[in-house]
């Protein structure tokens, strides 16, 4: 398989590129500085990197970068300091996943393309009765007016569900809600659910963020996987 991946350069981000390249799949990544990737990936054939901005490509760019992909998977985030987080662009995530998703809709190709989009246990799955406490929804109330970003990954999510929805013929898309993210050097167990099974404000569990990759990776690699979950949020926390 062929696999487009934006945040590539991001902690999870190159995880996932990691994952993916072991299980043997082509990997295309787009980042804005192509110089802070490590040796191994420049001298890599497998791998193809792509030097831009994601949301500065033309229409017709994007288009031909999913043209030949199989699956597309956004690890995407804002910067965590004030000019990431308060300046443009502000709706990085939900541009990003929806000018792919136009763009794979406009190739107009014969079977579908996977969508996996990073996401968080921050938000809910609407699709689903996803109980919160008063205080949880007090506070992510604040987060919301405080935080854009958390917004952001809020809309792009809100895009898949119900824009992109259960029967496209062109997309089809997990959003991965991790819980606190760590960073380890190696995968470990890690449990997979349909929606949080604790509070992500005032019980929030670890997940790692090689183990992101891993599940993201797994979930574009193996089809019973990816049935599984498509056209859901499921949630990973480390076992
Ligand atoms: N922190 C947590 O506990 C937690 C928990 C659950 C979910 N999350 C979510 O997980 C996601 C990824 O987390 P992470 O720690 O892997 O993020 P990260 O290391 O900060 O990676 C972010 C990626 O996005 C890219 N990016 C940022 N601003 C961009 C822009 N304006 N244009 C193009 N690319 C841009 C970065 O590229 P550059 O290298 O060029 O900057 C990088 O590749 C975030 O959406 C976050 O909200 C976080």
């Amino acid at each position: 398989m062929t696999v487009l991946v934006v945040g590539a350069s991001g902690a999870t981000g190159s995880n996932l590129v990691e994952q993916l390249l072991i299980l043997g799949h082509k990997v295309k990544v787009i980042v804005r500085s192509p110089e802070k990737l490590p040796e191994s990936w420049k001298n890599n054939n497998q791998l193809q990197i792509i030097s831009a901005s994601i949301l500065e490509l033309s229409d017709e760019e994007m288009q031909k970068h999913v043209r030949d992909c199989n699956a597309i998977a956004s690890c995407l985030g804002h910067n965590i300091n004030l000019k990431g987080i308060y300046r443009q662009p502000r709706k990085l995530v939900t541009d990003a996943t929806r000018r792919l998703c136009e763009a794979i809709i406009a190739t107009n190709l014969e079977s579908p393309i996977k969508y996996v989009l990073m996401n968080t246990t921050g938000n809910r799955n609407r699709d689903l009765n996803e109980p919160i406490s008063f205080g949880q929804k007090c506070v992510i109330g604040l987060i919301r007016l405080l935080l854009p970003p958390h917004v952001d990954n809020e809309k792009a999510a809100d895009y898949l569900r119900t824009q992109i929805g259960q029967n496209n013929k062109f997309v089809e898309w997990a959003a991965v809600r991790p819980d606190g993210l760590i960073n380890e050097e190696k995968v470990t167990d890690y449990e997979i659910h349909a929606s949080p099974i604790r509070s992500a404000i005032f019980n929030a569990g670890k997940t790692s963020r090689i183990n992101v990759g891993h599940f993201m990776a797994s979930l574009i690699n193996d089809n019973d996987l990816w049935n599984e979950w498509k056209g859901q949020m499921p949630v990973i926390y480390n076992t």
